[in-house]
């Protein structure tokens, strides 16, 4: 988030509190009633809490800074609320696997429209696991296998694009390559005229997610929000469509209106496009943020690089020199590249902590966690301890050669949230790096080694590169 929006966040906040305060009395904790105590922290200033101390430096740095000063667990206040900060494996279990119950999703009220209230990611209880059953099964092992041909012809037609010699920004093209692997997982093999309009509503979409949230035409967030009712028209035409034809496809979307609870409801239109338009959203910047920096480490060093191409082109000699596709036994065979992804997902950290809100007063360890206090799990913090991964700023994708101790590695979360496409991530990463490294070669321009948050952390400017074929040696 930029500084000036953060700003006027906080004018805001600070007028609608001053209107609100005979409400917010009622959101005090009462200190009598419980014997427990808040965990240590500083507040920072009325209103605006240590905002701008997260938001003016590398939020990381804030977090180890508190980390190092107050321990595992403590308190802060941003953005409007009170929360709670944790950075031991074991209390990150506690909130979001074993007591799970006690700390609801929390999202800002802006975004949640924007992608869809009804989408998984803001739901607890019935509803959130009879939505995850569904997302599980079509993300599992045996429904990815039938997708290995069209996510290599995907990484291919993605890769030749870039093998101009112009440079490109690496960042943008893995987000044009995660949405049609995303699109791939939800729809089948979806026709070109709905691809290119889903494509260029999400586009605005995306433009209008991290914008500042002002409903006025005119506005980034309004154009995002008219764009958001066509997607789902999109959706509602597609769905028209396999209706029509008596399609029963075994997409995501075929998961979707094919399900029937005992009693015979049915999932409506919109918490199908809702939930649709959701995964798309989760399996894009993510994948496409930790593809940019596998991109950047391998290119960072020029010995590991050496070694994942050993690994692959062994493979590419299997396949008489390309000529035969990959197949999904071999993608579940490149152990080296495999680990090599491991650590780019615990290096980059690209979703650094979460958000959850305790539904009820909650004891940990001693301290309180008071009901309607956000919760904030530390997966970057944890990734970076070096008591749990030995000097953690190195690229050592051989620390992976033995599992981690449970609980310390969480790229994909953990408990009842933790992502269900992380088996379908890890297997297009995969696909992507055999046919760069085999046929292609490329070069990161300019120097920069700075980090930019979008809100993902991705490498300065989107690691503008040249990628060449690599048999057309000029
Ligand atoms: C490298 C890429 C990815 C990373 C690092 C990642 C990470 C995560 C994390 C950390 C969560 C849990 C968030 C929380 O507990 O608050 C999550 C949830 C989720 N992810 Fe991913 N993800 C990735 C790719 C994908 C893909 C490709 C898909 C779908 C095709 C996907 C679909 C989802 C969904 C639907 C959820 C919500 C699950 C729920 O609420 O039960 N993700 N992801
Ligand atoms: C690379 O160039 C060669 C020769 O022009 C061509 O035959 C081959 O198909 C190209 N490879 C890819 C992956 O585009």
């Amino acid at each position: 988030m930029e500084i000036t929006s953060v700003l006027i966040y906080i004018i805001v906040l600070f007028l609608s509190t001053i209107f609100s305060y005979p409400f917010l009395k009622k959101l005090k904790w009462n200190s009598k009633s419980i014997p427990y105590k808040l965990p240590p922290g500083s507040m920072g200033w009325p209103y605006i809490g240590e905002t701008l101390q997260l938001y003016s430096q590398d939020p990381n740095i804030f977090f180890a800074t508190k980390q190092r000063r107050y321990g595992e667990i403590f308190k802060s206040h941003i953005l409007g609320c009170p929360c709670v900060m944790l950075a031991s494996p074991e209390a990150t279990k506690f909130v979001l696997a074993t007591h799970s119950e006690l700390f609801k999703p929390t999202y800002p009220k802006s975004k949640e429209k924007m992608i869809g209230p009804s989408a998984i990611f803001f739901h607890q209880g019935n509803y959130h696991s009879l939505l995850r059953k569904l997302v599980q099964n079509c993300l599992s092992p045996g429904s990815l296998q039938k997708l290995v041909p069209d996510i290599e012809a995907i990484a291919i037609s993605a890769l030749q694009s870039w093998a101009g010699g112009d440079v490109i920004n690496t960042f943008h093209e893995m987000k044009k390559f995660s949405f049609d692997v995303g699109i791939l997982s939800v729809f089948g093999r979806l026709d070109k005229k709905h691809r290119e309009n889903l494509k260029e509503n999400y586009c605005i979409v995306d433009k209008g997610y991290n914008s500042f949230p002002t409903n006025i035409p005119g506005t980034t967030y309004h154009r995002a929000l008219l764009a958001r009712k066509r997607l789902s028209q999109i959706v509602n035409d597609i769905i028209y469509e396999r209706e029509e034809k008596k399609i029963l496809e075994k997409d995501l979307l075929g998961h979707f209106l094919n399900f029937k609870d005992e009693k015979g409801q049915v999932l409506s239109k919109d918490q199908i496009s809702d939930n649709i338009i959701g995964v798309l959203f989760a399996a894009q910047d993510t994948t496409a943020s930790v593809l940019t920096w596998t991109l950047k480490y391998l290119h960072d060093d020029q010995k590991l690089l050496e070694a994942v191409k050993a690994e692959q082109k062994a493979i590419y000699e299997e396949n008489e020199g390309g000529k035969r596709p990959l197949t999904w036994a071999q993608t579940r065979n490149m152990p080296f590249t495999h680990r090599v992804i491991l650590e780019s997902l615990r290096m980059a950290s690209i979703i650094s902590f979460t958000f959850r809100e305790a539904v009820v007063d909650v004891e940990y360890n001693g301290y309180l966690i008071p009901k309607g206090w956000k919760v904030l799990p530390l997966f970057r913090n944890i990734h970076h301890n070096p008591e749990l991964f030995t000097d953690p700023q190195d690229f050592d994708p051989s620390r992976f050669e033995v599992a981690p101790k449970p609980n310390t590695f969480m790229p994909f979360g953990n408990g009842v949230h933790a992502c269900p496409g992380n088996e379908l991530a890890k297997m297009e990463l995969l696909i992507l790096i055999h046919h760069l490294v085999t046929k292609f070669r490329w070069e990161v321009v300019g120097s920069q080694s700075g980090i930019q948050y979008g809100p993902f952390p991705i490498p300065q400017n989107g690691l503008p590169a040249r990628f060449w074929n690599e048999s057309n040696n000029t």
